[in-house]
């Protein structure tokens, strides 16, 4: 260990405002995840528009960047986020940037302009009225 770090994250250290750094540290930079959620009662559901294959090409793009893991960005899969009627779904923390996609190009996008560089690809956002 990183001597006067603690075991809490990167960058937080012993002896210092530890609840205060936990509240506005993140353990990473970003961290996306995507809707997988599938109905079988016919409702709207985000698993209607492969989302996996987003997820897939997402985290191999993440990782070619070199910006994977504690301090970077971290992609996961989610259960249903309730806003189905934007299907499909996906949410970056700590920004709790809402978007919605269509292509492999829209996930290189988001990985590239918000991931990579910090900027909200504002033609993907989720409208904020959309639920599910
Ligand atoms: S099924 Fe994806 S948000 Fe509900």
């Amino acid at each position: 260990m990183i001597p006067g770090a603690s075991d809490y994250g990167p960058g937080l250290r012993r002896g210092g405002p530890t609840t205060y750094n936990r509240v506005l540290m993140s353990y990473y930079e970003h961290h996306i995840f995507f809707c997988l959620n599938q109905r079988d009662n016919g409702e709207a559901c985000c698993a209607q528009h492969d989302p996996q294959a987003a997820l897939d090409r997402c985290k191999s793009r993440v990782k070619a960047a070199g910006l994977a893991g504690p301090g970077g960005v971290r992609v996961n899969k989610a259960g249903c986020l309730d806003r189905c009627a934007g299907g499909p779904v996906a949410v970056v923390y700590p920004e709790a940037v809402w978007y919605t996609y269509v292509d492999a190009a829209d996930i290189d996008e988001i990985v590239d302009s918000h991931l990579r560089d910090g900027r909200v690809v504002e033609r993907l956002l989720l409208p904020a009225s959309v639920g599910r």
